[in-house]
């Protein structure tokens, strides 16, 4: 392939015969979607492919660039000859023109996946657009060239698909291999190093999917890879297989369980005088008495965040101990219980447990949190005022039994009865 140094400072960008780029830069952004840093901005790619029947645009940019993006389209088609719009991914920076490009070419049809119609009314309030709803395996016809769908759901929404351009080996994947990475260079054998970007992007965007990840790679794996033509950052033209395989060593399990039959339940815990460690203790206690589970005890207050989502990631169960101060459960289990959305936790089982002066709001609070995270919560807290008694770490022993026989399937969802315990 010849290794063109173009920029993107004007103009369309051809990427291979009749496939050009005509995105647009934004160089000044800092943060995406709120939650990501962007340290030097981001792209927003589009991208025209042209059949000797038909002119197809994948994508268009985010409503704000339409202006640059007309223009480089303009460069490379006319709006008669668009026959064919394809939206990957229907987030705004990729549909915020798409209005417009419909006004300008009314005779294309619009390629989304069946994920995407419920989406596309959500977006466009008052836009009623028709649009042919694609699946694995369906193509578009451009004459001599064809377009193939790849529904890769979940990289990073519901809606997400691929589009495959067989004869130029080219894969516009999407949000998926993408980055928010800004370089008039466009090219990934031209910009800067642009590897931490595209590892961060990874962990905010699809690594709470991974397993949805990996079932993406089974449909791309197998292609022959010349170009992969993402919906943000650089177009990986130079080796795009070294990216696809970072993304399945990227969702593979970051932590090997050595005893992998087994079952695992980690319990967090925070103790300002040494109650709710002693509430942890029995948890594990009980925990293990029931054979099959491996049970971890981690003190907070002694660890950092990112290792901690990591061991979450790969447990079965999780149990968080918090002492209730002001009415709340303490800080440093929210900050931990709040780092949890980049992760896959859904389906876990969860529990919580602490010591409290005179209210004890932590309990419910957490465990509130867990169910909102769509872990299964299937057995109640235990409470203990201030320093707990004999009968109270009973009930948590009992707790940590109880969720051990829940993990290996031996028991049915009970709740603990409180008041006969009392
Ligand atoms: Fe680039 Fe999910 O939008």
């Amino acid at each position: 392939m010849n290794m063109v140094k173009a920029t993107a400072a004007e103009g369309a960008i051809e990427l291979v015969p009749d496939v050009h780029w005509v995105g647009a830069l934004d160089p000044g952004l800092r943060s995406f979607d709120i939650i990501l840093k962007t340290a030097n901005g981001t792209t927003y790619n589009s991208y025209v492919v042209r059949g000797s029947a038909g002119v197809a645009v994948i994508d268009t940019v985010k409503e704000s660039f339409s202006d640059t993006f007309f223009r480089r389209l303009e460069s490379v088609a006319d709006y008669g000859e668009i026959t064919t719009i394809v939206l990957n991914h229907l987030e705004p920076d990729h549909s915020g023109a798409l209005p417009e490009l419909l006004r300008r070419a009314p005779q294309a049809k619009l390629y989304i996946s069946s994920r995407g119609g419920p989406m596309l009314k959500g977006l466009l309030h008052g836009e009623q657009l028709a649009y042919q709803p694609t699946r694995t395996g369906m193509e578009v016809d451009l004459g001599d060239r064809k377009l193939r769908f790849l529904q890769t759901p979940f990289l990073h929404w519901p809606d997400t698909q691929c589009t495959w351009l067989e004869d130029a080996g080219v894969l516009f994947s999407g949000d998926a291999f993408g980055c928010h990475f800004c370089d008039p260079r466009l090219f990934n054998d031209n910009v800067g190093d642009f590897r931490f970007s595209f590892d961060y992007y990874y962990a905010h965007l699809m690594r709470p999917f991974r397993s949805r990840v990996l079932d993406a790679l089974e449909l791309i794996e197998p292609l022959p890879l010349k170009v992969i033509a993402p919906a943000h950052g650089p177009i990986l033209r130079d080796a795009p297989d070294r990216y696809v395989a970072r993304y399945r060593e990227l969702s593979a399990s970051r932590l090997k369980n050595e005893a992998a039959e087994e079952k695992t339940l980690i319990i967090f815990y925070l103790s300002a005088y040494g109650s709710t460690r002693a509430m942890a203790e029995s948890l594990a206690a009980g925990a293990e008495d029931a054979t099959g589970v491996r049970v971890s005890l981690y003190d907070i207050e002694g660890g950092e965040v990112s290792p901690f989502v990591d061991l979450i990631e790969e447990a079965d169960g999780l149990a968080f101990g918090s002492p209730t101060i002001n009415g709340d459960a303490v800080k440093p289990v929210w900050d931990l219980l709040s780092s949890l959305a980049a992760v896959d936790i859904k389906g876990k089982l969860g529990a919580a447990f602490g010591s409290y002066g005179w209210s004890g709001e932590a309990v419910p609070m957490v465990e509130d949190r867990l169910r909102g995270l769509k872990l299964r919560v299937p057995v109640k807290g235990v409470r203990a005022r201030l320093v707990p008694t004999p009968e109270e770490l009973a009930q948590c022993r009992e707790l940590g039994r109880e969720l051990a026989l829940h993990l290996t399937g031996r028991q049915e969802s009970t709740e603990i009865d409180m008041a006969a315990l009392a």
